[in-house]
């Protein structure tokens, strides 16, 4: 969960590696470091801090020579210390690494090279790489040869880059299971983890596949693949959407992702008809369909799973994608596996998917970013079209996500276009959620702000939504919070209810109305304070936030973004970032 960046060109390097590493600061947000390649010398500067930090301290803007590669780190192996930032080198400090994974078998590797006389310098995972190469190029190999030998004795998942001051003038890179995507723009290449890292200078973009290598010159690029041959590969234009990375005048990434749901609903409804009717029939016609997915993608399933039900008269399971291998006996070649990631990366999900490709499932991935990893993996690809979302906090993608949903369940039955026509007189409907409540969230959030426990409950179609409002507080404003069934609470959460906890009853006038305000009269009777997210009032609210009247099945989209409101204006409130939780990272490409 790293970004990784390199620039071969004319320009000064390091202002260009900087800046790319802000577009990938969602990745991870713990050190910095960047090696730079300068009258054959190799300057290598790190350390543990947000990207200005280190910069300023280093002086890394202004460091000489147009070849450079660097990295934001989210620390999985070896705690947030300067020695386990990232460039890591050799022995002898003519190599320099990037590295974006987790090499599994580092132990073994480390503890083999120890006994060959290399000394470490980090606790991480990544330096046993630097000190493979300086061991093969020993023989006196080129960077590329040196890469294509130690690959294949990497177990785990890799992107990395390297630079070497003994073969100057070039990045070599390669990947196995995290992304790794190349830019030109005539006068330059770039390489990183997201093109939204080079966006700003091109749009023609090529996605190297796991075992392919690049090697970057300043006038050219080539591609090896795993044994050496050389390959001929396609750019692809870069969707215009996916490009900038800017606040737009918001002072967070989250509150601009937050407002601009509802222009974000219709990008995600132009869809292909076609394309969509395919996947309905083979989701009607499987034996069985699973919905794999993790955190917020997963309760937009929850969703889903209703959708499918209500709509389509179809059932299917949504299964947790760190438990997915566990179900792995019972998936073959008559599933059907819809797998939900906003990133497409997430380490959980690529397995599962793996290993149900192998079984002979089909898979239909819903995902936000373009070439990625999980796209790659599918049968069937269904883009949420949303734009790069950094807020580490998912919030559009969770609303295009529940789109998405909606025009499959509507494509079951033949209703494509209405689902459209519903969704387009959506984003006057959250416009509403969003400014009728704003202020009052405000004030709720100044005067909630101290509290320990929260607890979201809904019924239905809505459950799902509790559980999102529940995620989205806990992870920015670190204040626990619980989401549940409202039929639930009285079979053991009940106890925890105090005079004054807040309680976020979800309960819009849909067929659940009743019994979930019932389940909220239990808990304020044991002195919850009830937050309700309704369009009908009632006397027992401590705080109404009101909502549209909408179809029944539209309810989870505009009760959703009031909740997301909510969490920002708690995590503000409390004096957090809410961008950048901490512990978390946007791309979980761990398992
Ligand atoms: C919460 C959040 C996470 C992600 C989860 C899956 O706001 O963002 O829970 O939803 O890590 O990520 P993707 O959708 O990229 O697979």
């Amino acid at each position: 969960m790293c970004g990784i960046i390199g620039y071969c060109g004319n320009k000064p390097a390091a202002p260009v590696v900087l800046e790319g590493l802000k577009c990938l600061e969602y990745r991870g947000y713990d050190s910095v470091g960047v090696a730079i390649l300068c009258d054959a010398q190799l300057l290598i500067r790190k350390d543990a801090g947000k990207i200005e930090e280190v910069s300023e301290k280093h002086g890394l803007d202004s460091l000489p020579g147009n070849i450079a590669i660097g990295h934001t780190r989210w620390a999985t192996h070896g705690s947030v210390t300067q020695a386990n930032a990232h460039p890591h080198s050799d022995c002898s400090g003519r190599i320099a690494v990037v590295h974006n994974g987790i090499i599994e078998n580092y132990q073994e590797l480390r503890q083999e090279l120890i006994s060959q006389g290399h000394r470490f310098s980090s606790e991480t995972d990544s330096e046993v790489i630097p000190h493979l190469l300086e061991d093969e190029l020993k023989s006196g190999c080129s960077l590329e040869e040196a890469v294509l030998a130690i690959a294949p004795k990497l177990e785990g998942s890799y992107a990395f880059l390297v630079l070497s001051r003994d073969d100057s003038g070039k990045i070599v890179g390669t990947r196995k299971n995290n992304p790794l995507v190349i830019g030109a723009d005539g006068h330059a290449y770039y390489v990183s983890s997201d093109a939204l890292a080079f966006s700003q200078y091109t749009n023609q973009v090529i996605t190297l596949r796991d075992t392919e290598v690049v090697i970057l010159t300043s006038d050219k690029i080539e591609f090896l693949d795993a044994a050496g041959n050389r390959l001929t590969k396609q750019s692809e234009e870069l969707d215009s959407s996916w490009a900038g990375n800017h606040k737009d005048g918001y002072p967070f990434f989250m509150l601009k992702e937050i407002m601009e749901q509802p222009q974000v609903l219709s990008k995600t409804a132009y869809q292909d008809e076609r394309k969509f009717t395919d996947i309905a029939l083979d989701i009607l016609r499987a034996r069985q369909v699973i919905i794999t997915a993790c955190g917020t993608s997963r309760y937009a399933s929850l969703v889903g799973r209703y959708l499918f039900s209500k709509v389509g008269k179809k059932f299917c399971d949504v299964v947790m994608a760190s438990e997915f291998g566990y179900f792995a006996d019972s998936v073959d070649k008559n599933t059907l596996v819809i797998a939900v990631s906003q990133s497409g990366e997430t380490a959980d999900v690529i397995e599962g998917v793996k290993a149900a490709r192998d079984a002979g499932a089909e898979i239909v991935s819903i995902v936000n970013r373009p070439n990625s990893i999980l796209a790659d993996l599918s049968h069937q690809v269904i883009p949420l079209n949303c734009g790069p979302e950094i807020g580490v906090a998912a919030t559009k993608t969770f609303l295009s996500q529940l789109a998405v949903f909606y025009l499959l369940s509507f494509s079951m039955v033949n209703s494509f276009d209405k689902a459209c026509i519903q969704l387009s007189d959506m984003s006057s409907k959250i416009t509403e959620a969003l400014n009728c409540n704003n202020d009052g969230l405000i004030k709720l959030s100044q005067e909630l702000k101290d509290k320990n426990n929260f607890y979201y409950i809904a019924r239905g179609i809505n459950f799902a939504i509790a559980s999102e409002g529940a995620l989205k507080l806990k992870e920015i404003s670190y204040i626990h919070a619980e989401g549940m069934p409202a039929g639930e609470l009285k079979h053991g959460t009940l106890a925890l209810i105090e005079q004054d906890t807040p309680v976020v009853v979800i309960c819009p006038a849909d067929y659940a109305y009743s019994e979930t305000l019932s389940n909220a009269i239990e808990a304020k009777s044991r002195g919850a304070y009830i937050i309700a997210v309704s369009d009908k009032e009632s006397d027992i609210y401590d705080f109404w936030i009101k909502i549209p009247e909408v179809d029944e099945l539209l309810y989870p989209m505009v009760a959703v973004v009031p909740l997301q409101l909510l969490a920002y204006y708690m995590a503000v409130s409390r004096g957090y970032d809410p961008d950048k939780p901490r512990n978390l990272a946007k791309s979980v490409t761990v398992k």
